[in-house]
């Protein structure tokens, strides 16, 4: 008898825990799909790339786990700005500066855009090259949330890249900076379409990386803001005892390296380190979404999903807009090595064809 309860016991928790994974992945695969992309792009032509890109990210998370905020802000960066076509992957040219040369793309860490290239390298190897630089920095960021403990989802596939990247106005107006008040964040994400709970969920991404002094110590400096809770700020003037000390400091001081819901318990404690992530908790609009996400990280975790996978499908190219670049810095008609690239490719599937034979 006490077998058979047992028993029953185990099937109903692995009842429950089977329906908690299936939720998780159900979430994703609901969400709208714009026309041009879909959940099963690659599964002919690239049916290894989400274990390419998977398992190359364990190795470099293994190493510096800090490199997974990186990917997931350099996604958020290059969605907001022209749509998600890896403009903000491409080097500067004749054309102009980049929009990484542009304010807030200045602290995007380097490496970021070494590993997106590395991944392209190796996937364009195993399947020549038919996946966007654009795509590969959505399933990165994806990886990056997973691989910090956050939920898994699926990313609608087939984004193309862009020919040509955003002026510096163009960029400082798509990002809106990080003392912005909540009324200021929530217009800018409004004319994204975006409402007030997937404002909410975005900025918990927060939950990950770091931050530079200069993009805070207007709240410490010359006056301190007096929403700062004492100890933190006190915390803060010793990372930066100038307002323009070249520093780092953890952006959600609970769990730094955890993608969870503590940032938000970071808010409610007055401990956020940006006016853009702290007045969340001040507005209206916005304090019960946090106080939600703050008691309730599977809420947190459905809503962040939710909100990225549509921050992933803005202005994106498809069908046969733009390209599929044979190096992410550079478009192709200003890549040399470009043509060499297609020769080796078409010697490669012929190589392939014959070995049918
Ligand atoms: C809502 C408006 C947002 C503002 C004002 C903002 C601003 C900032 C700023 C100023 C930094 C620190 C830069 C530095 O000094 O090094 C930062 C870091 C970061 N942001 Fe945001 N952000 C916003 C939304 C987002 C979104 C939507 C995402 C992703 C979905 C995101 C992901 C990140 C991550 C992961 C980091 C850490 C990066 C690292 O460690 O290299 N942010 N953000």
């Amino acid at each position: 008898m006490a077998t058979a309860s047992y028993n029953s016991l185990l099937l109903l928790s692995s009842l429950l825990l089977g329906s908690y994974f299936c939720s998780v992945s159900e979430a994703a695969t609901d969400a709208p799909v714009i026309k041009g992309l879909s959940w099963t792009f690659y599964d002919s032509s690239c049916p290894q790339l989400e274990d390419i890109v998977r398992k190359e990210l364990k190795k470099v998370f293994k190493k510096d786990i800090g490199q997974a905020a990186g990917l997931l802000r350099l996604h958020f960066h290059d969605c907001f700005v022209q749509g998600c076509d890896g403009s903000v992957l491409l080097d500067g040219s004749t054309s102009g500066p980049s929009e990484q040369d542009a304010p807030p793309n200045l602290t995007l860490r380097p490496r970021a855009f070494e590993i997106i290239d590395d991944l392209r390298a190796r996937i364009h190897k195993k399947c020549g090259r038919v996946v966007s630089c654009a795509d590969i920095t959505a399933l990165a960021a994806r990886d990056s949330v997973v691989l910090s403990g956050g939920p898994d989802y699926q990313v609608p596939l087939g984004r193309r890249d862009g020919l040509g990247f955003a002026t510096r106005n163009a960029t400082l107006a798509n990002l809106p900076p990080p003392s912005g008040t909540a009324d200021v964040i929530l217009r800018s994400l409004a004319s994204k379409s975006f409402d007030a709970t997937d404002v909410v969920a975005l900025s918990g991404a927060h939950t990950i990386g770091i931050s530079h002094c200069s993009s805070f110590t207007g709240r410490l400096y010359p006056t301190q803001d007096p929403t700062l809770e004492q100890t933190f700020a006190k915390n803060l003037k010793v990372v930066c005892p100038t307002p323009t000390t070249n520093s780092t400091t953890a952006l959600d001081l609970r769990t730094p390296n955890k993608f969870d819901n503590k940032y938000y318990l970071d808010l409610m404690n007055r401990q956020g380190l940006f006016t853009s992530d702290q007045d969340l908790f001040t507005d209206k609009r916005t304090k019960e979404i946090v106080k939600s996400f703050a008691l309730d990280q599977s809420l947190f975790f459905d809503k962040f999903v939710k909100a990225v996978i549509k921050m992933g499908q803005l202005s994106v190219l498809t069908g046969n807009k733009g390209e599929i670049r044979s190096k992410c810095s550079v478009r192709n008609k200003d890549n040399a090595s470009h043509l060499k690239t297609v020769v080796e490719e078409v010697v490669e599937e012929v190589v392939e064809d014959l070995s049918v034979f």
